[in-house]
């Protein structure tokens, strides 16, 4: 049992991953700006919300925690390409801060947890394992590819320091997103009956169950020191690379509803598949598929506990958020609207 700060912990991953600790009987310190709502994380006895920004994180935070999983993000490339300084400055310095900070604190295991995307695309007939040379294209993959390079030197026999780079997501969580490549297609394929799909299918793609990452991260806290410390690690599994066209085929077997596949676009030669042996090697396996993330997304949205919403789409909730904010700093006086 340990006490664990989680950063980023009401997003779509740290939403999944808090509950789950608590499960295990961890104490968690959840910071977050809660851009989504502090309601993505149920109270709970051993649960305390800290609102702050991940850039103004300090000494006081880290006091009496034993772990760190480090979350917070701008957590897309479209976000990354809009919000290019605030990215580096989320993703990149404040995590890089926390880990010294960590460090600093007495903190024993703190872990990044990155993202395949920092691979770029590769040969499609090698699946790239965490010695291939990386090719980061975006500001997002860059981010991160930077803040791992700041935070693995802190390793040493006092402060375990592991990195996670996780396959694109999927699947149900209390901040649902559908900017992510299965979610979209569900929502389309279940809405429309009409699933979008880039030509020509065959492009590889790697892709994890949101709990199966969850799962990772709560392994990591445990994991032998002498195996995983300084060591970066995939996370995800070979069955959850996937082909497009196939994975479409999949989204359309999967949800209840006739299904037509629209192609679009021209053919997209970008692919990349992943190597996961290392961390399978160490103990942990994926135990979910695509299939098991479209049943329970249709299910959701059938029972109408999630949309897609503004909200539920990352870079629209963050333009929205801008807006409304500028828009209240010009009506709002005595700090109020129409109640002051
Ligand atoms: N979801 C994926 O497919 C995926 C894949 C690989 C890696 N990752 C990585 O996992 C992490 C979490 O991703 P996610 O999908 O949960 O993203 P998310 O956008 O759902 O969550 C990010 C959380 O960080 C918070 N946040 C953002 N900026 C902040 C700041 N300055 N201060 C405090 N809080 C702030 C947000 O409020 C949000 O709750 C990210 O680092 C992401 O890069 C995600």
């Amino acid at each position: 049992m340990a006490n664990i700060l989680v950063t980023g912990a009401g997003g779509y991953i740290g939403s999944v991953l808090t509950p789950l600790l608590l499960s295990e009987g961890h104490t968690v310190r959840a910071l977050d700006r809660f851009f989504f709502g502090a309601e993505m994380l149920a109270d709970h006895p051993q649960l305390q919300r800290v609102r702050e920004d991940a850039r103004r994180i300090a000494p006081a935070h880290l006091e009496g925690c034993d772990a760190v999983i480090d979350l917070v993000a701008l957590s897309n490339d479209p976000a990354g390409e809009e919000f290019r300084a605030e990215t580096y400055a989320i993703n990149h310095q404040s995590r890089a801060a926390t880990a010294r900070l960590a460090k600093a604190a007495g903190v024993q295991r703190y872990i990044l947890p990155s993202s395949c995307s920092i691979y770029g695309f590769q040969d499609p007939d090698v699946r790239v394992d965490e010695a291939a040379p990386t090719n980061p294209l975006t500001t997002y993959a860059r981010a991160n590819e930077r803040a791992e390079q700041d935070v693995l030197p802190l390793a040493d026999k006092d402060f375990t320091v592991v990195v996670l780079r996780q396959a694109t997501a999927y699947g149900l969580s209390p901040r649902v997103r559908f900017d992510l490549a299965i979610n979209g297609m569900t929502f389309g394929a279940w809405k429309t009956g009409v699933l979008p799909l880039m030509r020509d299918g065959t492009q590889w793609r790697p892709m994890a169950h949101v709990r199966d990452l969850a799962s990772a991260q709560l392994y990591m806290l445990t994991a032998p020191q002498d195996r995983v410390n300084g060591e970066i690690f995939n996370v995800g599994s070979d069955a959850n690379n996937y082909q497009l066209g196939p994975l479409a085929d999949i989204v359309a077997a999967a949800t209840p509803r006739d299904v037509r596949i629209e192609w679009y676009g021209d053919p997209d030669h970008r692919s990349y598949r992943v190597n996961f042996d290392k961390i399978e090697r160490l103990g942990w396996t994926a135990k979910l598929g695509a299939e098991d993330g479209v049943r329970e997304l249709c299910a959701a949205l059938e029972d109408g506990r999630i949309d897609k919403t503004t909200q539920t789409l990352t870079l629209d909730w963050y333009r929205e958020l801008m807006r409304w904010h500028e828009r209240i700093k010009q009506v709002e006086l005595y700090g109020g609207i129409l109640r002051i």
